[in-house]
């Protein structure tokens, strides 16, 4: 009567009654079909006992199921268990089978029961699956934590070559005064280097600068007035021409105050009614810019090829302020370039007419401005790459 009650009541709650997970017994007999661990009774007058039996085996099989899901701790074994349970060979699946041997009346309801647990298996699958992912994660955070609070590996910085330095503040000042930056070929023609310059051949002016020739007409500029010609070639007959020069150049000489390769900066402005005041003025507010507020200049005659008149041009000493010291070897005067007014010739064989407009322009040694500004006594250290030295600026 028990198990017909029972039966009555699992008919008409059958499945929460399956959620709830109730006890059964596990019944045997002796020509029963083998489920899991039990073995349920096949004899036609016993139905009902093995529709419980069933069910009580179906929630044997959850319950081991959950338990070691509960305990699984790899991810792998997640998998190995489903295989185990809901696989083709599985225990949920093996009881499925054994619904053959129930009446056409009781078959639907087990099937039910089965497929109850398969999704509730599923589930806790599901959650499982989830938490130990999540398990992974915190120990992986754990123990792959990056502790922002070390210190970092110092990167060393470095700065621009004091050559360089000195370089880009000319550039800017004389940007601020409108100039533009003209370039040209450190190997470059006897005719751009020389000849266009008013320096023909034989000319003893050639004598002033000892030349690296590669070819009779191809050698490494000695100077960077031949961007002066390239550029009013270029720029003719635009007006004004207002242009500095930057670069390399290379002469036969080496010693404390001489390298084989060296750096000027050329300058040049052509325009109608140039004087040579806008000349002192330029070269005034550019030593001022350089060296200092209270700087002043002084031009004193000299001799170009290229400029007519020629001046050389000094700046007050800037480290006795003109009073004579060791720098300014007691005159109190420095001298920074060479420049004056663009001689007539050049401005021709740069393709303007000297008849209409006029022009200054001036050289100045990169090397020995850094080392006026920096106070370095010896040339060769600017390009002995010496980080002790160079760290200095
Ligand atoms: N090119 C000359 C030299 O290397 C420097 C120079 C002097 C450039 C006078 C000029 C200038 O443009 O007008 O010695």
């Amino acid at each position: 009567m028990w198990l017909i009650t029972k039966l009555g009541w699992y008919r008409e709650n059958r499945l929460s009654s399956l959620s709830r997970g109730g006890s059964f017994c596990v019944l045997s007999g002796t020509s029963g079909a083998s489920v899991g661990q039990g073995t349920c009774p096949l004899v036609p007058e016993k139905d009902l006992e093995r529709v419980i039996c069933l069910k009580s085996e179906i929630l044997r099989i959850r319950e081991e199921a959950l338990r070691e899901l509960s305990e699984l701790d790899r991810p792998e074994a997640l998998q190995e268990l489903k295989v185990k349970v809901l696989g083709k060979k599985g225990s949920l699946t093996a009881m499925l089978r054994q619904m053959g041997s129930l009446s056409p009346e009781e078959r639907p309801i087990m099937g039910q029961v089965v497929n109850e647990v398969r999704s509730q298996l599923e589930q806790a699958w599901e959650k499982r699956s989830a938490e130990l992912e999540r398990i992974a994660l915190e120990q992986r955070l754990a123990t792959e934590r990056i502790d922002i609070t070390l210190p970092g590996i110092r990167v060393p910085r470095g700065h621009y070559h004091p050559l360089t330095q000195v370089i880009e503040e000319i550039e800017d000042i004389f940007l601020g005064m409108g100039f533009q930056i003209a370039e040209g070929p450190e190997i470059e023609s006897d005719y751009y280097n020389f000849e266009a310059l008013n320096l023909p051949k034989e000319h003893p002016a050639r004598e002033m600068q000892d030349s690296f020739y590669i070819t009779e007409e191809i050698l490494l500029r000695t100077q960077t007035s031949p961007v002066q010609i390239r550029t009013m070639e270029k720029l003719h007959p635009q007006l004004p021409v207002k242009i500095i020069a930057p670069g390399k150049v290379y002469r036969n000489d080496d010693d404390a105050t001489h390298s084989p390769m060296f750096h000027q900066v050329e300058g040049l402005v052509v325009d109608r009614g140039i004087r040579m005041s806008d000349l002192k003025g330029i070269l005034l507010n550019f030593s001022r810019e350089m060296f200092g507020e209270s700087r002043e200049i002084r031009l004193r005659p000299s001799f170009f090829p290229f400029t007519e008149p020629s001046a050389e041009v000094d700046v007050s000493c800037m480290l006795c302020g003109g009073s004579g010291c060791r720098l300014c070897k007691g005159t109190g005067w420095i001298e920074i370039l060479g420049s004056g007014m663009v001689h007539p010739k050049v401005l021709e064989m740069g393709g303007y007419n000297p008849q209409e407009v006029t022009g200054f322009a001036f050289g100045m040694g990169v090397e020995r401005i850094a080392m006026l500004k920096f106070g370095i006594e010896d040339m060769r250290l600017l390009f002995d790459n010496d980080l002790r030295f160079l760290q200095q600026f």
